[in-house]
């Protein structure tokens, strides 16, 4: 006999950004109890749910106290009774209660937190960790790790927003992370010898002291190469280019270089850095609404790169399908607050697996202590896990977590990499420094 839940309760609690965010606590009638804490993104999809905020002066008027009482006094009546393992039953019921596609009503931050909850409760319910209640894992998700932070991430000081590193010949996770850590360190001892060093972005990568983003990834290539791993072979990189954050009607104006490009002109110049540099995969290098150069982008990468959709997916099944009918992107990030529910999220993944594409589950910019997205990354059997630097809590939080589960597991090989790094890195790579 299942569990049914029994109390749903909510509050205010706070996030890496400081500011408020909404938790859920779900417990049985077994007294079992699990809870769950919403993320909230910087640089968001305009069809992505969105968090309902109580607008005014107080806290810039980020607030969630409308959000926590409709936790409390809408959802809660509705979910009372459930069978708490019946995760699609619990998420129909918010879907019923709020039917708005962007969650506008009963707001996004207040039916993940719930969903996850729930889901959370129902392993403990059954006395078993998230990731095994969802899966029999037979590898660990690669972790895609932010080096350096941009874009929305830190003032646009650079227009692009996430300079990351993947591990290649890392076999465990626990291995991978000590080559993320060595670069981690070297690209700050660069950044240190051109001058003061000026702190960390939103997901703890280091603040972008540069004068142009060919400079950044420079810099990082160069911070690999100087750590002995072989950009490339050991170690390669992935950038989240967020294009939306800097796209107008298929013109892309990168502010920190004074330029702006036309779809075709900015396409090359991502293709260029790709074959230029050991980059694996980019993320949203089209803006949201540019459909054209999304497809534009896959049909002239997609062989040697990941072409990863985050703003133009917005972890829509429907939207995945229809990607991949037209030729767009060929992975897709997945957000749980991007859906608002488990259910839509998992619905995402599952359409993109079908489809042939790899996936990467994602935390957001603004985050805290709740590790979800690991459990989700495992249990799923995530290709890739992204949840920004190596340094910060709300991030090492989610890693550490990563490394118990592998060690739990007995060190699993990492999930293999869709496209060849040896492709991306074909033309060799220049060390500045
Ligand atoms: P966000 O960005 O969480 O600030 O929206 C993360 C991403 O674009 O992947
Ligand atoms: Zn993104």
């Amino acid at each position: 006999m299942s569990q049914t839940i029994a109390e749903v309760r909510s509050r205010r609690v706070w996030d890496s950004r400081g500011r408020p965010t909404v938790e859920v606590e779900v417990t049985t009638d077994a007294l079992i109890s699990g809870r769950a804490i919403a993320p909230a993104g910087a640089s968001r999809g305009s069809a992505e749910a969105t968090d309902l905020r109580d607008g005014g002066t107080s806290l810039g008027g980020l607030d969630v106290i409308r959000a926590v009482a409709n936790v409390q006094e809408r959802i809660a009546p509705a979910l009372i009774g459930l069978a708490v393992d019946d995760q699609a039953a619990v998420d129909a019921v918010l879907d019923s209660l709020d039917p708005t596609p962007t969650r506008s009503d009963l707001g996004g931050n207040a039916t993940v937190a719930t969903s996850l909850a729930v889901l959370h409760t129902a392993a403990r319910a059954v006395g078993v960790p998230t990731w095994r209640y969802l899966g029999t894992p037979i590898s660990m998700p690669r972790p895609e790790v932010q080096v350096i932070g941009g874009g929305a991430h830190a003032a646009m000081r650079v227009d692009i927003q996430d300079f990351m590193v993947v591990p290649l010949s890392a076999a465990t996770v626990a291995d991978a992370f000590v080559q993320v850590a060595e670069v981690y360190l070297s690209v700050g001892e660069l950044f240190r010898q051109r001058g003061p060093v000026l702190g960390v972005a939103d997901e703890g990568g280091h603040w972008p002291a540069v004068a142009s983003t060919e400079e950044a990834i420079e810099l990082l290539t160069a911070g690999i190469a100087r750590t002995g791993l072989v950009p490339g072979v050991d170690v390669s990189i992935s950038l989240d280019i967020a294009a939306s954050e800097f796209e107008n009607e298929g013109r892309y104006r990168l502010a920190t270089e004074g330029r702006t490009y036309d779809r075709d002109e900015w396409l090359s110049v991502v293709e260029r850095w790709v074959d230029a540099y050991p980059i694996v995969a980019v993320e949203d290098p089209a803006g949201e609404f540019d459909p054209t150069g999304m497809v534009q982008a896959t049909k002239s990468l997609g062989d040697r790169a990941l072409v990863v959709g985050d703003d133009y997916l917005v972890t829509n099944a429907e939207r995945v399908t229809a990607a991949a009918r037209d030729g767009a992107c060929n992975t897709a990030l997945i957000k749980v607050n991007q859906a608002g529910t488990v259910t839509g999220t998992k619905a995402a993944f599952d359409a993109a697996r079908l489809a042939g594409w790899s996936t990467i589950v994602s935390a957001r910019s603004g985050e805290s202590e709740d590790v979800s997205v690991a459990h989700l990354a495992v249990g799923w059997g995530a290709d890739i896990v992204k949840v920004g630097s190596i340094t910060r809590g709300e991030r090492t939080a989610k890693w550490n977590e990563l490394i118990r589960i592998d060690e739990e597991l007995g060190g699993l090989p990492l999930a293999p990499l869709a496209v060849s790094a040896a492709a991306s890195s074909a033309q060799g790579h220049r060390a500045p420094c």
